[in-house]
């Protein structure tokens, strides 16, 4: 049986609660044309845009974006600021539309490390969008799958410090509500558009039984269609959570 409730359907599929993505495949979509980087992450944050409200038609209740990880503050100042321009305008009007789209949103990651302005947006995004129920989109911004570990290891290891709790009562569930994602299901779904095969330290800990959908689409390129495909893919699958075939 499955461990998710097959409620909402794509046609005649039901659709998982909780689907994330690594959108990857801006830089070469732009390069493809002759144009910057830069217009590449400009498209694929529209892309976004589409699959967001076509997530929300469909009744996905968890939308996780891999935004901005932890290691792309090693690309060059000019595309990182490009893209922090970019998430900036993004939750400006993300903000103001509010009311109309109904999303919640969500941060995972360490907001820290972003420009206040960016901070104050991403707090008033969370904060003032939490009042919807449909769906809720998670950006992984200055996130790390292993970071986000270590930070969760700590957080426990200083409340056993504090005499809290005792290292012998940790479970997975205790650690899983020390991550950012505490409270959301793990992910039954996760997409990577851009042709790589490879996880890039996205929602390790909470990935452990997702099943991995990768396509050669690059991220501006990936719409409804493709999201419907990656679900039918899923759907195909026979998940057994390490049970007997
Ligand atoms: C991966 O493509 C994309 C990023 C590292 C940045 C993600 C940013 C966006 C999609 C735009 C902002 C999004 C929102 C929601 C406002 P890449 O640059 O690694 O592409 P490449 O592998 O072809 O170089």
């Amino acid at each position: 049986m499955s461990l998710f409730k097959k409620k909402t359907r794509v046609g005649d599929r039901p659709v998982p609660t909780h689907i994330a993505i690594v959108m990857d495949g801006n830089g070469r979509w732009a390069k493809k044309r002759g144009l910057p980087r830069t217009a590449g992450h400009k498209v694929g944050a529209e892309a976004f845009r589409t699959i967001a409200n076509y997530a929300k038609s469909i009744g996905l209740k968890y939308l996780s974006v891999y935004t901005f990880s932890t290691e792309n503050w090693k690309r060059s100042e000019e595309e990182v600021n490009a893209i922090m321009e970019l998430l900036e305008k993004y939750l400006r009007e993300l903000i103001r539309d509010m009311d109309k789209n109904r999303v919640r949103f969500c941060f995972f990651g360490d907001l820290s490390r972003l420009s206040p302005q960016l901070q104050e947006e991403a707090r008033i995004a969370a904060k003032e969008s939490e009042k919807y129920a449909g769906v809720q989109v998670n950006f992984c911004l200055n996130y790390g799958g292993r970071a986000e570990i270590i930070r969760a290891a700590k957080q426990f290891a200083q409340d056993c410090a504090d005499g809290k709790c005792k290292p012998e009562e940790l479970t997975e569930e205790r650690f899983s509500d020390l991550m950012y994602s505490a409270g959301v299901p793990d992910p039954e779904l996760v997409i990577r558009p851009g042709g790589e095969l490879r996880t890039s330290n996205f929602l390790l800990w909470q990935s452990a039984y997702a099943e991995y959908y990768f396509t050669d689409v690059l991220w501006p390129d990936f719409g409804p269609k493709e999201l419907e495909k990656a679900i039918a893919a899923y759907n195909g699958r026979n998940r057994r959570f390490g049970g007997a075939k």
